[in-house]
C-alpha cells in the first residue's frame, strides 16, 4: 500500500460546550487565535505536510467554514479595486485548490470516532490524516509534516504524542508504552484520563493522527464508550496487535484552545512569536503583569 498521506479528515462537529456563547451559532474552530481562525492554521498545517484533499465532517455553523475556505468576490473585487494588492494575494494564497475540498454532515455528535467514520467513503482505501483544530501548534516545521516524515519508517496507526506533568494525565488519553527512541513511541495500550497513580506513563495523546483505513472497519460497530460517545481512541486500542501504532513526539508547543485559558495563551504566544506585532504585543502585556 502507498504510503503517501493525500487527505485529512477536520472534524468540525463537537458542540464545543466550553466556548458557549461563542460557540452557540459557530463552530469553535472559527475562532481566531491573534487574527486567523484555528480550523485555517489546521489546514495551513495540513498543506505544509503535503495533503491535497480536505475533508471537513461539520454539524452546526458549516456555512462559516465553507465561506472561508472559499473565494469571497465582493471582497476581494472591493481589495482589488483599492490596490490592496497585498491583502488579496494574502487571502488567496491558502485557499485550497477547486474540487479538493468536502464536507460531509455528522448528523448528531456522537463522539470524534463517528465524526471521522463519517468521512470513510470520503477517504476510500487509504492512509489519511486527522486533524483537530483546538489543538494548536506552534512548531518550526508543521507537526504533520513531522508524522508524515516518520510514517513509512512505521506505517499503521500514528499518534502524535507529548509529555505532560503527571498531576495533568487526568486531562488527557495516556499511552501504556512498549519501545521508545525518545522521539517515536510504541503504542500498546491507551488508558483514557488516567488518575496521576493509575497512569502507565505521561505521554498524553493530542489530536494529531494518521491512520490505516481498517480504522474504518472498527468504527463500523458503532460501539459507544466514556460519555456514550464512539471513541477513536477505543477504535486505535481495538487495532493493537492487528496494525503498529506508534506515538512521534513532535518537536513544537501544544495549546488546548477547547479550553479558555488554553486559548488565551495561544493568543499571547502566537502575538508574541508574529513579526509584525510580537513587540508591541509584548510592551502590552507588561503593562498588565
Ligand atoms: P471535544 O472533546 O473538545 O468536544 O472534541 P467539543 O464538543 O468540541 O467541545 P466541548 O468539550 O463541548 O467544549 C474534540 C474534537 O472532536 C470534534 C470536535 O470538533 C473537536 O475538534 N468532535 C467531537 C466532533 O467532530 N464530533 C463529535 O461528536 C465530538
Amino acid at each position: 500500500m502507498s504510503v503517501r498521506i493525500r487527505k485529512a479528515i477536520f472534524p468540525v462537529g463537537g458542540l464545543g460546550t466550553r466556548f458557549l456563547p461563542a460557540t452557540k451559532a459557530m463552530p469553535k474552530e472559527m475562532l481566531p487565535v491573534v487574527d486567523k481562525p484555528l480550523i485555517q492554521y489546521a489546514v495551513e498545517e495540513a498543506q505544509a505536510a503535503g495533503i491535497e484533499e480536505f475533508i471537513f465532517v461539520t454539524g452546526r455553523g458549516k456555512t462559516a467554514i465553507e465561506d472561508h475556505f472559499d473565494h469571497s468576490f465582493e471582497l476581494e473585487k472591493t481589495l482589488e479595486e483599492r490596490g490592496k494588492t497585498a491583502e488579496l494575494e494574502e487571502l488567496r494564497r491558502w485557499l485550497p485548490k477547486p474540487g479538493r475540498v468536502a464536507y460531509t454532515r455528522q448528523m448528531a455528535p456522537m463522539g470524534l470516532g463517528h465524526a471521522v467514520w463519517c468521512a470513510r467513503d470520503l477517504v476510500g482505501d487509504e492512509p489519511f490524516a486527522v486533524l483537530l483544530a483546538d489543538d494548536l501548534i506552534l512548531a518550526d516545521r508543521s507537526c504533520l509534516a513531522q508524522m508524515v516524515d516518520a510514517y513509512p519508517e512505521v506505517r499503521g496507526n500514528m499518534i502524535a504524542v507529548m509529555d505532560v506533568p503527571r498531576e495533568h494525565t487526568k486531562r488527557y488519553g495516556i499511552v501504556d508504552p512498549g519501545r521508545d527512541d525518545g522521539k517515536l513511541v510504541q503504542v500498546k495500550g491507551l488508558v483514557e484520563k488516567p488518575t496521576p497513580d493509575k497512569a502507565p506513563s505521561t505521554c498524553a495523546v493530542i489530536g494529531r493522527y494518521v491512520l490505516e483505513p481498517s480504522v474504518f472497519r472498527h468504527l463500523d460497530k458503532g460501539t459507544r464508550g466514556a460519555g456514550g460517545e464512539i471513541q477513536l481512541t477505543d477504535a486505535l486500542a481495538a487495532m493493537i496487535g492487528a496494525a503498529p501504532f506508534h506515538g512521534l513526539r513532535f518537536t513544537g508547543t501544544r495549546f488546548d484552545c477547547g479550553d479558555k485559558v488554553g486559548f488565551f495563551e495561544a493568543n499571547l504566544a502566537f502575538a508574541l512569536a508574529r513579526p509584525d506585532i510580537g513587540a508591541a504585543a509584548r510592551a502590552a502585556m507588561q503593562s498588565y503583569v
